[in-house]
């Protein structure tokens, strides 16, 4: 019985947790735009740019005038969030790199690229992600094994190849979008 209240006890204390940031959310966005910071000269590094969030987050990059680097495994996809950048905000720098983050050696070699290529990143979002949705019995191994490699470990090495340049530059944001839904694991 007492496990069931603390069940009912953490779903309302999350969905209470949403509802303030929702609000907070939405004070910031009507009342909070003037003040936002000035990114024309950042370097934005958007995991998973090439659908959904990741996208819209790298459009919104590049109306503010950041050079935004758009990283995926989806070529396809990323090259479709390029375009649309391009015809909306023609003058964006804007870089599109295939990267595969269950890759380690993927993810240096292409990161010595956007240092040889475009410069030192001054902001990741790491916003890649993949949700099976499934109980654990139902899961394949190698999908249990991608969503720790894509949602966690690439995070470590993304940052490793970036993080040395922001510390001597003693400039840089590390973004990580994650989910509500982790309060319910
Ligand atoms: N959509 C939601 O309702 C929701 C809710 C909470 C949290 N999130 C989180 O927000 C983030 C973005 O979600 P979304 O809905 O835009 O997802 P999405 O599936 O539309 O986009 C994720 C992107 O990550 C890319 N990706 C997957 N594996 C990769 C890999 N190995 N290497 C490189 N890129 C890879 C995919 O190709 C895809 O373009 C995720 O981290 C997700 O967990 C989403």
């Amino acid at each position: 019985m007492s496990s069931i209240v603390a069940v009912v006890f953490e779903y309302i204390q999350a969905f209470l947790i949403l509802i303030y940031y929702w609000i907070k959310a939405l004070g910031s966005t009507l009342f909070v735009q003037k003040i936002v910071k000035n990114v024309e000269n950042d370097i934005i590094l958007i995991t998973g740019a090439g659908s959904g969030l990741g996208r819209g987050i790298a459009k919104r990059f590049a109306y503010y005038g950041a050079t935004v680097i758009l990283w995926d495994v989806n070529e396809k996809g990323n090259e479709e969030t390029k375009r649309q950048i391009l015809a909306d905000y023609p003058r964006t720098k804007v870089y599109s790199m295939k990267v595969d983050l269950c890759d380690r050696n993927d993810i240096y070699r292409v990161a010595q690229q956007v240092r040889n290529e475009v410069g030192d990143v001054t902001m990741i979002i790491n916003n890649a992600g993949v949700v099976s949705g499934k109980p654990l019995l139902d899961i394949d191994d190698v999908s249990i094994q991608r969503t720790f490699d894509v949602n966690i470990i690439a995070h470590f090495w993304v940052l490793k190849a970036f993080l040395g340049p922001m510390l001597a530059l003693n400039r840089g944001h590390i973004i990580t979008i994650a989910s509500s839904a982790g309060l319910f694991g």
